[in-house]
C-alpha cells in the first residue's frame, strides 16, 4: 500500500514510529532528502535557492513547519521531548546549509556577472597608488619628534581668534605698529557681534595655555595661520607655524639658548652653528632672531644665504613679564622663553625647496620627491 502524501504530512502514529529509533530514522530520511536537494542547487542560481528555502523553511508550506504540525504537535507527551530535539537539530541543519549556499550563490552570481560582462577575473587588480605624507606634514612630525624628546608636549588651538588673544594679551595694544604686519583677515559678522579674525600666528595659544594651567609649562603648538600677504616665493596667505613655550621657576636665558641650539643641531645636522640676533616682539624681552649657519656653504657665504653665511630660522625670546600679567602668573617667581617658527620655511631649508608655492600646488611630480 503506497501513500502519496509525503512523510512530513503524516503523523508519527500513522507511520508506525513509536520508538526513539523509529523517530530518528524518519528524521534521517527527511534530512537526507534535504541534503540531496541542496546538492542539486546550481551555484549562482538565486531563484533556485529561494525556492529551496521556501519549500523547507516557508511558513505555510515548508517541510520544517509541517513536521512541527504533524509530528510534534500530535505526539504523545513521552515522545515530545525526542521529537522536539530532533526537529530543532534538523531545522538548525537546514538553516545553516541554506545560509552557506546563499553566500556561495551570491559570490558565484557576482563572478558570473563579471564573466558575462567580459571582465577577466584572472587579471591582476587595479592597484591604487598609495599616497605619501606631504613635506609640510613630514616636517611638522620631525619638529614634534625633536621637542617631544626633550619634554615638550603638543597642544592645538583654534584658527579663529579674538583680537584679545591674537594681540592684546600678547602685549600688542590696538594702535601698536607691530599690528601692521599682521592686520589681517577679519570675519564678516552681523553688526554688533564681537570681532573675530583668522589667527596671524600660533602665539595666542601661549595665552590660552597659561590661562588653563599653572607652571611648569612646556608646550609646542603646531597649526595653520593666516596673513594678508601676497603670494610669492616666500609668502603665502595661509601657512603653518609651530609655537614653543616653556615657563617654570628656574628658566634662564641659558636654558633658552641651550634648547634652541639643541633643536637646530637635531633638525639641520650636528655641525650646524646657531646665532642669536637681537630683535623685537612685543611679547618677548629680550627678543632674538635665531639664525643657523648656511647648510649649503657652511657659513662661507653663497647664493643661498645671500653671502651672509647665515640663514634666518625663527623669532624667539624670553617671555615679556607684561604677558604674565594677562594670565595671572606671578612674574616675580617665574620666567620662560618662547619661539615661533614657520613650518614651510623649515621644510624649504631642510629639503632645499626654493618656492613656497610648490608646497601648495599638489603637483605629484613635486610631491613624489619626498616619499
Ligand atoms: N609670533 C611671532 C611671529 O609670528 C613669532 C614669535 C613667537 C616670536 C614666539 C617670539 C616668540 O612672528
Amino acid at each position: 500500500m503506497s501513500d502519496a502524501k509525503p512523510i512530513q504530512e503524516r503523523t508519527l502514529a500513522e507511520q508506525g514510529a513509536a520508538t526513539s529509533e523509529g523517530i530518528a530514522a524518519l528524521f534521517a530520511e527527511v534530512r537526507a532528502r534535504f541534503d540531496r536537494e541542496a546538492a542539486q542547487l546550481t551555484a549562482g542560481d538565486l531563484a533556485a535557492w529561494t525556492a529551496l528555502r521556501n519549500s523547507w523553511l516557508g511558513r505555510s508550506s515548508g517541510v520544517i513547519n509541517a513536521i512541527g504540525d504533524n509530528w510534534l504537535k500530535p505526539a504523545p507527551p513521552e515522545q515530545k521531548r525526542v521529537v522536539g530535539k530532533l526537529l530543532n537539530e534538523l531545522k538548525a541543519h537546514v538553516e545553516s546549509t541554506l545560509e552557506e549556499l546563499r553566500a556561495r550563490a551570491e559570490a558565484a552570481g557576482a563572478a558570473g556577472a563579471a564573466a558575462s560582462s567580459g571582465a577577466d577575473l584572472s587579471l591582476p587588480g587595479l592597484r591604487r597608488a598609495l599616497g605619501t605624507r606631504h613635506p609640510i606634514c613630514q616636517t611638522l612630525e620631525e619638529l614634534e619628534r625633536i621637542f617631544l624628546s626633550i619634554g615638550f608636549s603638543v597642544v592645538e588651538g583654534p584658527e579663529i581668534e579674538t583680537p584679545y588673544y591674537n594681540f592684546e594679551a600678547l602685549n600688542i595694544p590696538e594702535h601698536h605698529p607691530a599690528r601692521d604686519t599682521m592686520d589681517t583677515f577679519y570675519l564678516s559678522l552681523p553688526k554688533g557681534s564681537p570681532e573675530l579674525l583668522l589667527r596671524t600666528h600660533t602665539s595666542p595659544m601661549q595665552i590660552h595655555t597659561m590661562e588653563r594651567q599653572q607652571p611648569p609649562v612646556r608646550i609646542i603648538v603646531p597649526g595653520r595661520c593666516y596673513r594678508r600677504d601676497n603670494p610669492d616665493s616666500t609668502h603665502s596667505f595661509a601657512f603653518h607655524q609651530i609655537e614653543g613655550l616653556a615657563v617654570d621657576t628656574d628658566i634662564t636665558f641659558c636654558e633658552f639658548k641651550g634648547t634652541v641650539e639643541y633643536f637646530v643641531r637635531e633638525f639641520l645636522g650636528p655641525k650646524t652653528r646657531t646665532r642669536l640676533r637681537p630683535s623685537y616682539f612685543p611679547f618677548t624681552e629680550p627678543s632674538a632672531e635665531v639664525d643657523a649657519s648656511c647648510f649649503a656653504c657652511d657659513g662661507k657665504g653663497c647664493r643661498i644665504c645671500k653671502h651672509a653665511g647665515w640663514i634666518k630660522l625663527f623669532g624667539s625670546g624670553m617671555v615679556d613679564p607684561a604677558v604674565y600679567g594677562f594670565v595671572n602668573y606671578d612674574a616675580k617667581r617665574i620666567s620662560g622663553f618662547a619661539f615661533g617658527m614657520g613650518v614651510e620655511r623649515m621644510a624649504m631649508m631642510r629639503y632645499g625647496i626654493s618656492d613656497i608655492q610648490l608646497l601648495y600646488q599638489n603637483d605629484v611630480r613635486f610631491l613624489r620627491q619626498f616619499v
